[in-house]
């Protein structure tokens, strides 16, 4: 495997299990149920991006890091529950601008593009929906 894509990949893959902690923390605390839902359908998204590159990279041949972002531990110290979330948004729009980057590195078609595709898709999905659902949700949080 190309030695900056494995790198960017091995990025990815802390950022997304980074993502799991993150969100396993706000959940500790959230009560309402429809950010209860949000945030449950992230993590499983999360989880699943991070199983997904841990298989890519190995199909690739390349090495796979053991290793978590420190994002989590960033999104803990953000302050109240709303910056927090805001923080995570933002994390995820910079894990779909490093999606791009690591687009930019990989073959032009085959399996490791179109997974990167539907990631790339999927968090722009989640930033929208997360950038609703907070608006929606701030009044109610504190
Ligand atoms: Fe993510």
């Amino acid at each position: 495997m190309d030695p900056a894509l494995e790198q960017i990949l091995n990025l990815l893959l802390e950022s997304e299990r980074a993502g799991v902690v993150a969100i396993d923390g706000l959940l500790a605390e959230v009560t309402d149920p429809d950010l209860r839902k949000l945030l449950t359908t992230s993590r499983e998204d999360e989880a699943a991006a991070a199983t997904q590159l841990e298989q890519t990279l190995r199909a690739g041949g390349g090495a796979v890091s053991p290793a978590v972002g420190d994002f989590a531990a960033k999104v803990a110290a953000a302050g109240t529950l709303a910056d927090r979330l805001k923080l995570l948004i933002h994390g995820e729009e910079w894990v779909a601008r490093k999606v791009e980057d690591a687009l930019a590195l990989a073959p032009a078609a085959g399996a490791v593009h179109e997974q990167l595709l539907k990631m790339a898709n999927r968090h722009r999905f989640e930033v929208e929906w997360g950038r609703a659902e907070l608006i929606r949700l701030m009044n109610t949080l504190g």
